[in-house]
């Protein structure tokens, strides 16, 4: 007779714990944990594979070919194209436009290759429907609407497809497993058994995960660990326009994004993300700065926007979106102890524009001006963007890829960007803009007005 037992998973974090409690001691979320009944005594059926010890020199690597799914903006975040035999993973909250996406790729990479594509969220009519008014016309497109593990691997045993996209992995289940859908131990069980397969026949697998905040259904988090790629599509909910975010990439680096706008005929590619950023910029006001940063390998400017009112309680408000408050906390401190702004009994607020997080130190000194500015009313110009990290005792270091940064801000007509002092040393010589090297935070204030 098959041993069970219960044991108790948090949904967030994938953590087990001996007995219920109202908040997970791993990762501190509260009422994510869950009771689960797992099986013991027997294993799923798991795909078999015969495996030899290769020496590292013998291994080929013509399979590392890259496919292009014809959306340059999702090539760069997943390092140059999907890697054969590779997992990724695209998580993000439902109605973000996980499936649309896939199904929009579909377009491309189905062009000699086959697909397939498992739904266990919508019928094969309702895919049907968007795949029409997303114009994927493709005969090497096959639909699969199906929730069974074992029934799909016998699909991809016979139909031998070049690339299978799974969608969702909480709707998966495996007959072994007596948990429900979405419960830890199946979905982690169901990305197992798919990404074993996924190796053993080296073909590209994409496996969407929603992102669900009460805790029901276990979350991407859980399975990071087992896929190669982790994508996370994110967005607001009254904004048309995605942010695509590598969280971790075995075959690339991971600090790139990629930025998408959704309209109604799909997803369509933002190339110019800083003039998107910039668009509807209000001119000549107080308490903004552009702000020069790489995101991944591109330059990217994006507007910071600092407000300074008043305190009304005895200990001000520190807050910023898009930026870290502890790093906020810092730059106040440092711009009253030695640069002379008093901010102490001020309430203080950052907010980057259009979702994005700067996380670079290179945000530091236009975020620094933009408090400065809204503190002393003092109007910047719409010609200026600023980068540079501010130190401790409130000097300007300098930061990498000064000449990307001037060069993105020249190309979108801006006539003066300040810098830091060091970073003029071996600059390349920029004619249509102005650059000026600034030591510390005062100058750099003297120069923007
Ligand atoms: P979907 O891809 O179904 O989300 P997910 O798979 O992440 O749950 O996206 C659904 C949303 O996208 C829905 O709110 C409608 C919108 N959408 C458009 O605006 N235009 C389109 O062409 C399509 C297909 C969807
Ligand atoms: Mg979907």
């Amino acid at each position: 007779m098959a041993k069970k037992k219960t044991t108790y998973v948090c949904t967030e974090c994938g953590v087990t714990h001996s007995a219920w409690s109202g908040r997970c001691f791993s990762c501190g979320a509260w009422d994510t944990i869950q009771e689960e009944v797992v099986d013991v005594s027997s294993s799923p059926n798991l795909p078999q594979g015969q495996s030899v010890a290769t020496p590292l020199s013998e291994v080929s690597t013509e399979s590392e070919s890259r496919i292009l799914s014809g959306m340059a903006e999702l090539d760069r975040v997943l390092g140059g194209g999907i890697v054969k035999g590779g997992v990724m993973l695209i998580g993000g909250s439902p109605g973000i436009g996980k499936s649309t996406l896939l199904l929009q790729i579909c377009k491309t990479i189905g062009q000699g290759r086959k697909i397939l594509y498992v739904s266990g969220e919508e019928s094969a009519r309702q895919i049907k429907l968007r795949a029409d008014r997303l114009q994927v016309i493709s005969d090497s497109l096959l639909l699969l609407c199906e929730t069974n593990v074992e029934s799909i691997l016998e699909n991809i045993r016979s139909e031998k497809p070049d690339v299978v996209i799974i969608d969702s992995i909480q709707t998966m289940s495996l007959t072994d497993i007596t948990s429900s859908p979405g419960s830890v131990t199946q979905v982690r069980e169901c990305t197992s058994v798919f990404t074993r397969m996924a190796k053993l026949a080296d073909i590209p697998l994409f496996i969407v995960g929603h992102v669900n905040k009460d805790g029901a259904i276990a979350g991407p988090k859980v399975i990071e660990h087992i896929v190669d790629c982790v994508l996370y599509f994110e967005g607001e909910r009254h904004s048309s326009y995605r942010l695509l975010r590598c969280a971790k990439n075995r075959y690339g680096a991971t600090d790139e994004i990629g930025m998408f706008e959704m309209t109604d005929q799909g997803l369509l590619e933002v190339e110019n993300p800083s003039l998107l950023l910039l668009s509807g910029r209000p001119t000549n006001v107080s308490g903004i700065c552009v702000a020069c940063t790489i995101e991944g390998s591109r330059p990217v400017l994006a507007e910071v926007q600092g407000l300074v009112s008043p305190s009304t309680f005895g200990n001000p408000r520190r807050m910023s979106t898009g930026f870290d408050n502890y790093r906020l906390a810092l730059l106040l401190a440092v711009l009253e102890k030695r640069a002379g702004y008093y901010f102490s009994n001020l309430d203080a607020y950052v907010n980057v524009i259009g979702g994005l997080t700067l996380t670079e130190p290179a945000a530091d000194l236009p975020i620094a001006l933009a408090l400065i500015t809204g503190l002393k009313d003092v109007p910047v110009s719409d010609g200026i963007a600023a980068f540079g990290e501010v130190g401790l005792t409130g000097e300007i270091r300098s930061v990498s890829n000064a000449n990307a940064r001037i060069a993105e801000a020249a190309r979108l007509g801006f006539t003066k960007v300040i810098i830091p002092h060091h970073n003029l040393q071996g600059l390349a010589s920029h004619d249509d803009i102005e650059v000026v090297g600034v030591k510390t935070i005062q100058e750099a204030f003297e120069a923007i007005s």
